[in-house]
């Protein structure tokens, strides 16, 4: 399943975060790409322990966990911490599939990479170029969403970034974790909670709810890992 998760920022905060990133001291992305991937990639990146990457990853993540669509469709366990990138002058980054397992910087922990998303800090009309492609179940997916829009998408796809031509194109990147790990189920979950959110809404005292939000529990029971 792919997802966008609309307007996760503000326009006047989009506008603070770009400017940050404008002058932020961006280095080679090839630092953080597997053996093989970094033939493919051509942008720039934050380092993992750049203060102002640190500080908007911890922005992102605040929004998202409090986020219910979020968190229905991912249903995290864990999360990578969000990188930053910057295409600009032609950058590109080729067919490729995430990494399997992402260890986190200085410490033990390790991220099974279930969902990839990308959060779009610049405005499609910004930069030519730059769709983020993606190989979905369904067929080929062009992503190119409006500032502060998230892109949650199976880390088991196929997927590219076109040549940014013009202007620039930042972004943040990252991996989750899901507490259920196969996306068939995970799509299945997501698609009753919102059937059932709707109902709530929509006939609250229904006593079907009652059933209708155990069986969403028990199912999620079965599939789940912790
Ligand atoms: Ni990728």
């Amino acid at each position: 399943m792919l997802l966008r998760i609309a307007q996760l920022f503000q326009p006047d905060e989009l506008t603070r975060i770009r400017t940050a990133l404008e002058a932020a001291q961006w280095l080679d992305g090839r630092m953080t790409a597997g053996h093989q991937s970094a033939r493919a990639k051509a942008n720039l990146q934050l380092a993992e322990d750049d203060p102002l990457a640190r500080e908007i990853a911890e922005a992102m993540l605040d929004r998202l966990w409090k986020h219910p669509q979020f968190m229905s469709a991912a249903l995290p366990h864990k999360v990578f911490p969000p990188l930053f990138n910057c295409y600009a002058g032609g950058g590109s980054f080729g067919y490729h599939i995430d990494n399997a397992v992402r260890q986190v910087r200085g410490s033990a922990e390790r991220v099974r990479t279930d969902l990839s998303a990308t959060l779009f800090f610049s405005e499609p009309e910004d930069y030519d170029g730059g769709e983020l492609i993606i190989q979905d179940t369904y067929g080929v997916q062009q992503v190119k969403f409006g500032a502060g829009d998230l892109v949650l998408y199976p880390s088991t796809s196929l997927h590219k970034v076109q040549p940014v031509t013009r202007g620039a194109r930042l972004a943040s990147f990252f991996w989750i974790q899901s507490l259920v790990r196969e996306d068939a189920q995970r799509t299945l979950l997501y698609e009753m909670d919102q059937a059932i959110q709707q109902l709530t809404r929509d006939v609250p005292d229904h006593p079907s709810l009652v059933q209708l939000t155990g069986t969403y529990h028990n199912l999620l029971r079965r599939w789940v890992e912790v």
